[in-house]
C-alpha cells in the first residue's frame, strides 16, 4: 500500500497519479469527517513553520486551520518576518528550521529556493507557490472538478485561458496530463509555457493517455469543456509595467458569458484559484479603472464571477481539506 510519510511536495510531478489519487481520497474523507464532526487528530503537538515571502489569504489560512483541526502548532513568518533570503541563505535557514520543526511550508518566488530548503531541512517541505508551480492548489482544483462532475477524471475536459506560462498554467497543464484528462491551454503564443514545462507535460500525457492541446484558438479550446479556468494576468512579483501589454494581449481570452456559452455544454463551470480581478472594489481594481477605463473585470467578467457558473469558492474551501490531506499523509501518526 501507499506510504507518503516524510515526503515533500515541491512540484506537481513529484507525485504519481496513484499518489495524487490517494491524497484526493484522503482529502474527501477528511472533508466528510469535518462536516460530520468526527475528525480524528493525527498531528497532535507537531510543529509546522509557514514561510511566506509573498502574501496569501487561502494558502496561509488553509495551512493554519488544517493544523489547528489536527492538533498541530504553527509559526507564521510573514514576508518581512525572517532572515531568509535577505541575510540568510535557504541552505542555512533549512538547517536551522529543520531542527525545530516537523515540516516547513514555503511560498516565494524561487523554485530552486524551495528545493534547497527540502534538500537541507531533513523534514518535509511543501511548496505553497513559487513563480514556477502551485502544487497544493492542484489537489484542490482536481478535487473540485471531481466533486462537480459525474464523469471519471479521465473523461473530464478543461481549459485554462490567459497567461498560460505562469505557475497556474504550468501546474494545470501538468496535473491534467498526470491525471489522464483532456486539458487545453489557451492564450497568445507569446505567453505559452516554456519548452521545459511542455516537455514534462508531454511525457505524462503519453504515460497516462491524457490529451494536451496548447492553442491560441478560443473556440477550439473551450469546445465541450466541463470546466473553464483562468488566473490573474499579472502575477505576484511581476512589475506593474507589464499590465499594459498583458491587457492588450489577453483581452481576447477574457472569460465572459459568451465564452461560457461557447462550450456547448450547459454543465460547464468556472474556476479560478483566486484572488480574481472582476470588479473595482480593490486598490488594484481602482488603479486599472483609472488607467485603462476597465471596470467590468479583466481575466473574468463580473457577470460570470457572480453567476451560477462560478465554483471558485468551493475550490477555495477545498484548499483546506487538500492541504490537510498532505499534512496527514506525510506527517500523521
Ligand atoms: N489561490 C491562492 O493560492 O490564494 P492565496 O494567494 O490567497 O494563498
Ligand atoms: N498566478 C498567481 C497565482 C496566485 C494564487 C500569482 O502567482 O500571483
Amino acid at each position: 500500500s501507499l506510504n507518503l510519510r516524510n515526503r515533500s511536495l515541491l512540484t506537481v510531478q513529484d507525485y504519481t497519479q496513484r499518489e495524487f489519487r490517494y491524497l484526493l481520497d484522503l482529502a474527501r474523507d477528511l472533508k466528510r469527517a469535518k462536516y460530520a464532526r468526527t475528525e480524528q487528530r493525527h498531528l497532535v503537538d507537531k510543529e509546522i513553520c509557514l514561510i511566506f515571502e509573498k502574501t496569501s489569504t487561502r494558502t496561509r489560512c488553509a495551512f493554519e486551520v488544517a493544523c489547528h483541526d489536527q492538533g498541530a502548532n504553527v509559526t507564521y513568518l510573514d514576508p518581512s518576518g525572517s532572515q531568509i533570503g535577505h541575510k540568510e541563505s535557504f541552505k542555512d535557514t533549512a538547517r536551522v528550521l529543520g531542527r525545530m520543526y516537523d515540516a516547513i511550508e514555503y511560498r516565494g518566488s524561487s523554485q530552486t529556493g524551495v528545493e534547497t530548503l527540502a534538500r537541507y531541512a531533513g523534514v518535509p517541505v511543501f511548496n505553497g507557490l513559487t513563480d514556477e508551480y502551485h502544487p497544493t492548489q492542484m489537489l484542490a482544483d482536481v478535487l473540485t472538478m471531481r466533486e462537480h462532475s459525474d464523469k471519471p477524471l479521465q473523461q473530464i475536459k478543461y481549459a485554462f485561458l490567459g497567461d498560460t506560462r505562469n505557475n497556474m498554467g504550468h501546474s494545470l497543464m501538468i496535473v491534467g496530463c498526470m491525471m489522464g484528462m483532456d486539458v487545453r491551454l489557451c492564450g497568445p503564443k507569446k505567453l505559452w509555457p516554456a519548452e521545459e514545462y511542455v516537455t514534462i507535460a508531454r511525457g505524462l500525457e503519453q504515460k497516462y493517455g491524457a490529451k494536451l492541446t496548447i492553442t491560441d484558438d478560443v473556440d477550439a479550446a473551450v469546445k465541450d469543456c466541463d470546466f473553464i479556468h483562468t488566473d490573474v494576468w499579472v502575477s505576484m512579483g511581476e512589475p506593474k509595467e507589464v499590465w499594459k501589454e498583458r491587457i492588450e494581449l489577453l483581452m481576447p481570452y477574457q472569460v465572459n458569458a459568451a465564452m461560457m456559452k461557447k462550450t456547448g455544454n450547459s454543465q460547464t463551470r468556472f474556476m479560478h484559484c483566486l484572488p480574481a480581478f472582476h470588479d473595482t472594489e480593490t486598490t488594484l481594481g481602482k488603479q486599472i479603472a483609472e488607467t485603462y477605463g476597465i471596470t467590468n473585470g479583466l481575466e473574468v467578467t463580473d457577470e460570470v464571477f457572480e453567476s451560477e457558473w462560478n465554483i471558485a469558492f468551493e475550490q477555495a474551501e477545498n484548499r483546506l481539506h487538500t492541504i490537510k490531506a498532505i499534512l496527514v499523509a506525510t506527517l500523521g501518526d
